[in-house]
């Protein structure tokens, strides 16, 4: 790294060069409450300045209104950017905590136009499955996939909170260039059947919510207090009553360790999550989400922190501590499915 840039990391094998992180795009419109535009446009500019080229978005976040957000910024930077979006995840109009999941190739094949509409864009870097539909075999779904690369509307595939053995059969059907699921300090179920299929595989490893969906700076310890009526983590576990009460307490040793290197908590979450590359033999980019320009300097600048053998130690029970699940409904993410 040079000039305050990161560095670039390959994903999957034959996938796209990318920063080393990339950037969670969804809560500048959707989830977690009202967002400054003005200062969200000025955070996507201030992060491809810092190298941060992988950027993170779907249609299902607000709708369709991510991706066109999103859409004036791609388009001015469209050779700098690897735009990666998702499919399959929507929410009924008639009721907002309703979801929708389709892995139908006819959907796919819908989809996808929607996407490219929305980003005024011909062709999408990176294409994920963002929740598997049990009802669709996954060949399916998978090889209905590798034909938009074949038409040119997709380069690389993707697939979010599968189980190592739909990413097995996924990888037999197509190459797969990165996985997206959660990890983190708190969050790390997926290190007991998907992280070793992920690394036999030669697949990256894109974790989101890398920051606990903002737990671990230490910025949430109250949801009743600290988040708006409309923030979607008022129905997560972990941010309500007595769980975050418990969970902000785990906080500690992480506040130990920042201190010892002169970070901030989140830096800490997202050097764990980043140096587990090393600790499992894989490429690593994660995707926090920020819609801050100051927060995205400080989360690129953890990628410069190496964390120490006793240090990882410190940290490593955290997870197993952690007080409620990281969905209401586990079915949700692919430990539930396991
Ligand atoms: N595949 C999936 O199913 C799935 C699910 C969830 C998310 N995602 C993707 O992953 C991305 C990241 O996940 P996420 O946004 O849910 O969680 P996250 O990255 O763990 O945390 C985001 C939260 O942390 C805050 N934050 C970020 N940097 C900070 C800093 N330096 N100091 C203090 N607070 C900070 C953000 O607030 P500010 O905006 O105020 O900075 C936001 O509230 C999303 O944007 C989305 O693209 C994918």
């Amino acid at each position: 790294m040079t000039d305050g840039r990161i560095a670039k990391a390959q994903l999957g094998t034959g996938g796209p060069e990318v920063g080393l992180q990339g950037l969670g795009c969804m809560g500048m419109s959707w989830a977690y409450g009202p967002a400054d535009a003005d200062e969200a446009r000025a955070t996507l500019e201030r992060a491809l300045e810092l190298g941060v080229t992988l950027f993170d978005t779907a249609e299902g976040y607000g709708d369709g209104e991510n991706e066109k957000f999103l859409s004036p910024f791609f388009t001015a930077h469209r050779d700098e950017v690897v735009i990666a979006t998702k499919y399959g995840l929507t929410f009924s109009p008639d009721d907002r905590s309703k979801r929708i999941i389709r892995n139908d190739p006819p959907y796919i094949r819908q989809a996808v136009e929607g996407s490219l509409r929305r980003l005024g864009v011909d062709v999408i870097d990176l294409y994920y499955m963002h929740r598997r539909d049990v009802n669709v075999p996954i060949e399916e779904s998978v090889g209905a996939m590798a034909e938009l690369v074949r038409e040119g509307k997709v380069k690389h595939l993707g697939l979010s909170e599968v189980t190592a053995g739909e990413l097995r059969a996924a990888q037999a059907v197509h190459p797969i260039a990165a996985v997206q699921s959660e990890w983190s300090l708190f969050s790390r179920d997926i290190e007991t059947n998907v992280v070793p299929a992920v690394r036999e595989l030669g697949v990256a490893l894109v974790p989101y919510a890398p920051l606990g969906r903002g737990f671990l700076t230490g910025s949430f310890a109250n949801a009743d207090k600290d988040l708006t009526e409309d923030d979607a983590r008022r129905a997560h576990p972990r941010f309500t009553g007595d769980n975050a009460a418990a969970n902000g307490t785990l906080l500690e040793p992480i506040r130990t360790v920042a201190e010892s290197h002169d970070a901030t908590p989140g830096q800490i979450a997202l050097a764990w999550v980043q140096q587990q590359a090393t600790v499992h033999g894989f490429t690593v980019v994660p995707i926090p989400g920020t819609t801050k320009r100051s927060r995205v300097a400080e989360n690129t600048a953890a990628t410069r922190i190496v964390l120490t053998e006793t240090e990882l130690t410190l940290l490593a029970p955290l997870a197993g501590k952690v007080a409620g699940t990281r969905y209401p409904d586990m079915t949700f993410a692919s430990a539930g499915r396991e």
